[in-house]
Formats: structure tokens, C-alpha cells, sequence
């Protein structure tokens, strides 16, 4: 079977198609009948042992909007909270002869051996600090569609890209689509090996932001902060949060971005969040899109072209 556990391995030809694909998905997604077929009879599971919004709730509607069944496992209600291992549940599922199993978890690598044990294809929807590949893709259909291209672009990644899988999947893509690739943050809130990773780092907003086309903001994630480094709110907006003044400094209409979910007035003033260069609600509405392409390109063998991308 055919996974996706990273934007690592895929080449640029294979991203451009899935975000090809994914166009198609936002043309289906904005039609009053939303039902297609491709996935008539698959089965989906998601299977989220981390807490979640938009990457559930899309991957949910994504396999609705193929036409597959979808079940939602619910981990807190589950035998996991009996001590069941993952992988003992994984094998448990898979007895039930799903074709897609969506999994978010909190360690890296969960994804890929999960994919050694099942008979299905896999998507990794978010393991630990390592990946989150289909929100780079939404974050790539969101930027594409609003600026006409990815190469040759100047991307400034802000914030915590310490414990961000997110700036992780992203650096990945956006370097293999061209990009030229920012991180701006400050050094307690970097990655070791940043350095090796084809970014440029930086370590003021005003120099991060100058002259660059896309802002992409990260959530603080204080919960994965183990008491070395909690930054004071007040002291981390007045530096790192994207308020009107920061902005400036960016290109003038620059994208501003942000995954979600918002902690405003910590990574992000509200006024920004909300005002006219804010696309947060387009990468929403893509999140649905990328996923139905990823699915319908892992299971789908009546479209093999873009098949072949994931
Ligand atoms: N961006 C993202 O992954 O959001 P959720 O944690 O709500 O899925």
C-alpha cells in the first residue's frame, strides 16, 4: 500500500500534482452537491489520539465527500484509555479491513510504524514534533491559489519552529516548490538542526518580515514547553506576536497565515487575524480539498497519474 507519512520523499512533480488535484476538490467542495464516488465503498478511519479541529473535522468531510464510509475512533472513550497500545489497536483496526487509517499522534514516527504493521494505506495527520504533511499541502493550495506561484517566493515562518511539525512539513515543500524559506524566531524557540534545513534564520520580526510575500505565524505551544522555556504572554507578543506595526515590514498585501489553532494576542493580534491580508479561512476551506486529494490519490487506480504522486 501506498502512504503518506511525509512531505520528505516526494518530489516536486508529485506535490504539483496533488495541489492540481486538490484544485479540482475545491471546484466539487463549492458545488451545492457535494457527493462524488471515487471512494464509493472504502472504508476510513481516523484516528486521533491528539486533540484536533480542522485536520478531523476535514479529513471527516473529505472521505464523506468521496463517497467512502468514515468512522471516527474515539480514543478518550476508547480501550487505549485501559492502557491498549498503539499498535495494539492499530492491528485491532485493521482486523476490521479498513483501506485508509488517519493518524495523529503524539510521538514522531508513530505514522510510519503504524505503516509497517496494517494492510492500508496510511496518512499521517500530525506525529509528534516530525510532520504534518497534508497541512503544508493545504498551507502550498492556499498560497498558490492567491499569489499564482510558490517558486521564487520569500516565506517567513515566525514563532515556535521548536516543537512545530507544521514549519517542519513546510520548510520541506516550500524548498522543493522553489521557495526561498525564512525562519524567524527566537533562539530558545529554534530546532538544533535548523541550520541544516535550507532556511534563512532570523532573529527579529522587523528583519524576518522585510520584503517578504508570505507571513506563516505558529502557535506558542506551551503544552510541549516542559517547564525550561515558558515565555511570559505579555513579553512574547510585544517581540514575536504579528500585530499591524510588524506587519509593515512585509511586502505590502503580503499573505499573512496561520494553521490554527489561534492563541490571539500571544502569536497574533486579532486586528490581523481577522483584517484583509489574513487568508486563515482560505487554508481552512483548502484543508478540506488537500485531504479528499490525497485520499482519492492513494485509493483511487482509475486516475493513476496523480495516484503515482502519493
Ligand atoms: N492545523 C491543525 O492541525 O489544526 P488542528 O490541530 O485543529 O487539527
Amino acid at each position: 500500500h501506498r502512504h503518506l507519512l511525509g512531505i520528505k520523499g516526494l518530489s516536486p512533480i508529485d506535490i504539483e500534482l496533488l495541489l492540481d488535484r486538490a484544485d479540482d476538490a475545491v471546484a466539487i467542495s463549492r458545488q451545492s452537491e457535494k457527493k462524488t464516488t471515487s471512494l464509493r465503498g472504502r472504508t476510513q478511519i481516523n484516528l486521533f489520539y491528539e486533540a484536533s479541529t480542522r485536520t478531523q473535522a476535514s479529513f471527516e468531510l473529505a472521505g464523506k465527500r468521496l463517497g467512502a464510509d468514515v468512522m471516527n475512533m474515539s480514543v478518550a472513550s476508547s480501550s487505549v484509555k485501559k492502557g491498549e497500545t498503539l499498535i495494539d489497536t492499530a492491528m485491532t483496526l485493521n482486523a476490521m479491513r479498513p483501506d485508509i487509517l488517519i493518524i495523529r499522534h503524539a510521538s514522531a514516527g508513530a505514522a510510519a510504524l503504524l505503516a509497517q504493521k496494517v494492510d492500508c494505506a496510511v496518512v499521517n495527520a500530525g506525529d509528534g514534533a516530525h510532520e504534518h504533511p497534508t497541512q503544508a499541502l493545504l498551507d502550498a493550495l492556499t498560497i498558490r491559489r492567491a499569489l499564482g506561484r510558490i517558486g521564487g517566493l520569500t516565506v517567513a515562518i515566525c514563532g515556535d519552529v521548536l516543537h512545530s511539525r507544521v514549519a517542519r512539513s513546510n520548510i520541506i515543500l516550500l524548498n522543493a516548490l522553489g521557495a526561498r524559506v525564512r525562519v524567524v524566531a527566537p533562539s530558545t524557540l529554534l530546532p538544533s538542526g535548523i541550520r541544516d534545513m535550507s532556511v534563512e534564520v532570523y532573529n527579529t520580526m522587523k528583519e524576518g518580515l522585510e520584503g517578504a510575500d508570505v507571513v506563516m505565524m505558529l502557535r506558542l505551544q506551551r503544552e510541549r514547553m516542559a517547564g525550561a522555556f515558558v515565555p511570559s504572554v505579555r513579553e512574547y507578543f510585544r517581540y514575536w506576536g504579528l500585530d499591524a506595526e510588524k506587519l509593515k515590514h512585509a511586502k505590502e498585501g503580503a499573505l499573512v497565515m496561520h494553521p490554527g489553532p489561534m492563541n490571539r494576542g500571544v502569536e497574533i493580534a486579532s486586528e490581523i487575524a481577522d483584517g484583509p491580508q489574513s487568508v486563515i479561512q482560505d487554508q481552512v476551506e483548502m484543508g478540506v480539498a488537500v485531504r479528499m486529494a490525497v485520499m482519492e490519490a492513494l485509493l483511487d487506480p482509475r486516475r493513476t497519474e496523480a495516484g503515482d504522486a502519493a
